[in-house]
């Protein structure tokens, strides 16, 4: 997942510029790029012993004689069956990994890649060292996957995608592109684009990390998934307008942050989903703020500043190792050895899921069923460098390109909140947290065109149930 994030502060500036110098490789998530149809068939998986807690470090696990081989067929569209005909169900995790849950199990392990100086190949057919436990937490072993050549597919085993050299963009710097700004606002009138001085002279390497990084784009995402008639006769009780910030004059959404010019955007969604379900959940009695820099720093499940996806943190990482609060790891903005204070209290999840149970089964009627049944949720959608000067209305792709800010399309991870319809216009939008401070956009927030999966925005919602902490 890209994280856009901005820089408000010079001294922010400087850090982000000294910490490209180290980062050669300035890639949004892993570099894996795998299908859904990568990733559909018959795998076999090397499971280490088992009786482990979640300390267990399987970064440097290869199967080997010890461990049992286990074959699992995953089968459309999330459905799974093992030797005996047991079933459970999977997803693949954007084009990143897949989690399987059979047997009381859950598996969950990013696909293989590798990287040989400047080119960086994905192998979908094998994952790297994953981490496979019981439902309750209590029993962690390490695997490795292997998918089986197909007799009727002709599936290729080593399939590459190779990422090619770009252009270095580190010295070329934003410049505000006025007419860009004008031609926008002359192209619509459903939102209006503005200036915004802390993105002036930023690099626009920087800008694109910000924004997700340039391997963050998005490649094969699934269509919204057809409406059933249930569905929409669900749908249709809904309040043609809701809005968590203000549920019968109560608002139970935390405040807008900052992420900085750090990848963590999907760090700061998952937190705020989890921040406002737990104001939900407890009437407002409890209003935590959790650390991201936990995130950054700690979690194995995302890739720190260069990226990760909300299905992992604000839930499997949520439910295997709790949040913590922001004064246990104050947000840094940047990289580093994990320094969370550990004899914090953890705040866990109970269950998490793409909206429509896998990737690929969302759609607006589903979302804003979850929405105002469970609570906020984290989406993720397409940033065009229009976005960036977003200041109000309804946001939709103007299809302008600013010519003179080489900008690539990157994927953002936000917070959804609510939804409604314009008085006079009728047209439908989501309303939408962003964390990029509270001077971007409408107050931190935005309003983005809604039943027509613009930006993809209704591709890959996702939410998490926090458990009750006493
Ligand atoms: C796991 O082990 C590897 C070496 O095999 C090490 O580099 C890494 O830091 C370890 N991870 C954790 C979370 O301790
Ligand atoms: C990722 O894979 C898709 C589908 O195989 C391909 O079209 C796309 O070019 C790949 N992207 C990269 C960055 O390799
Ligand atoms: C929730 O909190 C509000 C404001 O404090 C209070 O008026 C209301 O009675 C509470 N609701 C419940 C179900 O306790």
């Amino acid at each position: 997942m890209i994280c856009t994030g901005t820089f408000q502060a010079k001294a922010m500036k400087v850090v982000l510029v000294v910490l490209l110098c180290f980062i050669v490789h300035a890639s949004a998530d892993t570099p894996a790029n795998c299908t859904y149809e990568d990733i559909r068939g018959k795998w076999t998986f090397q499971i280490g012993p088992g009786g482990h807690d979640r300390t267990l470090n399987c970064s440097s696990f290869t199967g080997d004689s010890s461990s049992q081989s286990i074959t699992f067929d995953l089968l459309f569209p999330d459905l799974v069956m093992d030797e005996n005909g047991n079933k459970g169900f999977w997803t693949i995790i954007y084009n990143q990994g897949f989690e399987v849950v059979i047997n009381g199990r859950k598996y969950f392990a990013f696909s293989m890649y590798k990287t040989e100086g400047r080119q960086t190949t994905s192998y979908c057919d094998k994952t790297l060292p994953g981490w496979s436990h019981d439902l309750m937490g209590r029993d962690w072993a390490c695997y490795t996957g292997q998918k089986q050549a197909s007799e009727t597919l002709k599936f290729i085993p080593s399939k590459k995608h190779s990422i090619q050299k770009r252009r270095n963009l580190k010295n070329v710097f934003y410049k505000t592109n006025y007419d860009f700004i004008d031609a926008i606002n002359k192209k619509q009138t459903s939102w209006k684009a503005d200036k915004y001085s802390m993105f002036e002279h930023m690099p626009m390497e920087d800008l694109l990390k910000m924004a997700g990084g340039r391997n963050s784009r998005i490649v094969s995402r699934p269509k919204p998934y057809p409406v059933t008639r249930e569905v929409l006769e669900e749908a249709a009780k809904l309040p043609a307008a809701f809005d968590w910030r203000n549920v019968k004059g109560v608002n139970y959404v935390s405040p807008i942050r900052n992420q900085g010019g750090c990848g963590s955007c999907y760090a700061f969604a998952s937190m705020a989903m989890n921040e406002a379900r737990v104001r939900i959940m407890t009437n407002n009695t409890k209003k935590p703020v959790f650390s991201p820099q936990d995130i950054v720093e700690c979690s194995e499940y995302s890739q720190g500043c260069d990226g990760g996806f909300p299905y992992l943190i604000g839930g499997k990482y949520a439910e295997d190792f709790g949040l913590v609060e922001e004064s246990c790891n104050k947000y840094k903005g940047r990289d580093g050895k994990c320094s969370t204070d550990m004899t914090c209290k953890r705040q866990y999840s109970t269950r998490y899921e793409y909206v429509g149970g896998f990737f690929g089964a969302c759609n607006e009627p589903l979302m804003q069923i979850n929405l105002v049944n469970n609570g906020p949720m984290a989406i993720a959608f397409e940033v065009y460098n229009d976005f960036m000067h977003y200041k109000g209305g309804i946001y939709s792709r103007s299809g302008l390109v600013d010519k003179y800010n080489p900008f690539e399309i990157t994927n953002h991870a936000v917070l959804l909140v609510g939804y409604g319809a314009d008085h006079d216009t009728g047209e439908k939008y989501w309303i939408v947290k962003n964390s990029w401070g509270e001077l971007w956009g409408e107050n931190g927030y935005f309003r983005i065109k809604r039943g027509s999966d613009e930006c993809a925005i209704e591709s890959m919602a996702v939410q998490s149930f926090p458990m009750m902490k006493l």
